[in-house]
Order: C-alpha cells, then structure tokens, then sequence
C-alpha cells in the first residue's frame, strides 16, 4: 500500500479535525484534578465531541476487540492505550490523554501530558524530556528528510537524559483511516528510511520510559505499561510535510512560539 499524498482539498479537512481533536484537550485541562475519575474524563471529552464538535471520536469500538472508551487516558506507568474507568486521579499522578475524532471522514489524532494537582519531580521532567522529543522530531520534518532523521532526533534526546525510547508503538499516517503507512518509528538513524513529500500527513508521538523501555500489555488487552513500573511519558501531534518544512496540525494556542523555546 502505497503512502497517501493529501490533495489540497483533503489538507483542509485534516486542519479541521486536527484543530478540534486539539480542542478538545483545551476543554478538558480545568477538569483534571485530584479526585476526577478517568470515567468523568471520558465522559465530558465524549460529551463534547458528539454534541459541540458534531464529531465521532475514533477510539470508540475501534480495533479488536473493540476499543470501549472515547479517549485513552494512561497514568504514571501506564504507557498508551489507557482505558478509563472509576479510579481516581490521585494528587501528584501525570497521565496522558490522547483524543482522536472524526470530522466530515477525516482523523484528527493528538495528546499531552497532564498532572493532578501539583506535580512529582519525576513526572514533570519526563514530561518535559518527551515533550521535547516530540519537538525535535517534528522540527525534522521536511522535504527531503526521511523517517529515520525524525526517529535519531527522538532517541538521541531520550537517551542523553538516560530516558529509553518504547519500540513497540509509533507514530502513523493519518487521514480518512485512523492508521495509515508509513510507521514513524520513534528511534533510528539519520538519512535511512522513507523519504518525506509535501502532502504527507502523519503523526509524531513518542512514549519515553523513566525506566527500561520494556513493555507488558494488561489482560483488558489494551493498556501497556512498563515492566519496570517506572514512569512513561507521551505527546502526539499531526503533521503536514509542506514545501517549506512542516505544518503541526493539532497546535494549541499556549504551544505558539514552541520553535523559539526549543534549544
Ligand atoms: N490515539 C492512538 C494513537 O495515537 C490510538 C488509540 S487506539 C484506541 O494512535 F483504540 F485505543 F483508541
Ligand atoms: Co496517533
Ligand atoms: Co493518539
């Protein structure tokens, strides 16, 4: 299967749902707090999704068996694919939510790190460490460049805060289905791999362990945590390859200005 060049027309769907999947994680920051279930989480992101975006959200019944939930929400050592449920944020937990939602055929797939209340030095640095990642590999984003300089730029800062790299899950094309080609593998060399095209669209969303980068999946058999049970961290964003370099599709307002902030 070849990797789907997006027409100008498609790249216009996909900044739509990419900006309301971002969205989405706006409307939900105030709620999460000491003592808010994952389950309320869900609910008020499903809520929001159906009835003020007038969208799907993709996770819901996706993959076998069928996803439950309409957003992943993954605390401390869980590593992606978190399912809410009625346990409780407790203070000083850092968990991820990753929201994705359909709008008019066309996926917008993006997540961040949140803290209940104030947060453990450990979370907040592996936060930031992977945040960063994420950064790095989008600011190697360009025509000409390939996959393998987005994973090297990823691992290399991982790995040199003596942080390791999970290999079982990767970013993704995305666009009319959830998971597309290519795989944009989160570690690598620079200059191997697909070459990038203005057109493609896909996702960049490392998940950096604290830890061994060593995974287990739970017998719900969708949440991964770590072995270790030491922290994991992930942000995700959507990006267009255009002419110039790259476009993120699923930036927040507090994020602009991120290039000028990275050294
Ligand atoms: N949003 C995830 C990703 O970034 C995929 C979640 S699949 C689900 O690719 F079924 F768990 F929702
Ligand atoms: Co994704
Ligand atoms: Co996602």
């Amino acid at each position: 299967m070849a990797i789907h060049i997006k027409s100008a027309e498609e790249i216009e769907k996909m900044r739509v749902a990419g900006q309301l999947a971002a969205e989405v994680l706006g409307m939900i920051e105030p709620h999460v707090k000491p003592g808010v279930s994952t389950n309320e989480l869900n609910q008020l992101c499903h809520d929001y999704i159906v009835n003020v975006q007038q969208a799907i959200p993709a996770p819901l019944g996706y993959g076998n068996p069928p996803y439950p939930k309409s957003i992943c929400t993954s605390i401390n050592h869980q590593i992606c694919h978190g399912i809410p449920s009625d346990k409780r944020l407790k203070k000083g937990d850092s968990l991820n939510i990753d929201v994705t939602i359909i709008k008019d055929g066309f996926h917008g797939d993006t997540s961040k790190m949140f803290h209940a209340g104030q947060p453990t030095v450990a979370g907040q640095r592996l936060s930031d460490i992977t945040q960063q990642c994420m950064y790095l590999g989008i600011r190697a984003v360009r025509p000409g460049a390939t996959l393998g300089d987005i994973g090297q730029a990823i691992q290399q800062h991982a790995e040199k805060n003596y942080c390791s790299v999970v290999r079982e899950f990767c970013g993704h094309g995305i666009g009319l289905r959830f998971h597309e080609e290519p795989q944009v593998l989160h570690y690598g060399k620079a200059g191997e791999g697909l070459v990038l095209e203005p057109g493609m669209i896909f996702t960049i969303e490392p998940m950096i362990n604290q830890g061994k980068p060593d995974l287990k999946i739970l017998p719900d058999q969708w949440t991964a945590v770590t072995k270790d049970h030491k922290l994991s961290a992930q942000w995700e964003h959507m990006v267009l390859v255009t002419p110039a370099g790259y476009e993120v599709l699923t930036l927040r307002p507090e994020e602009a200005g991120w290039e000028s902030r990275l050294q």
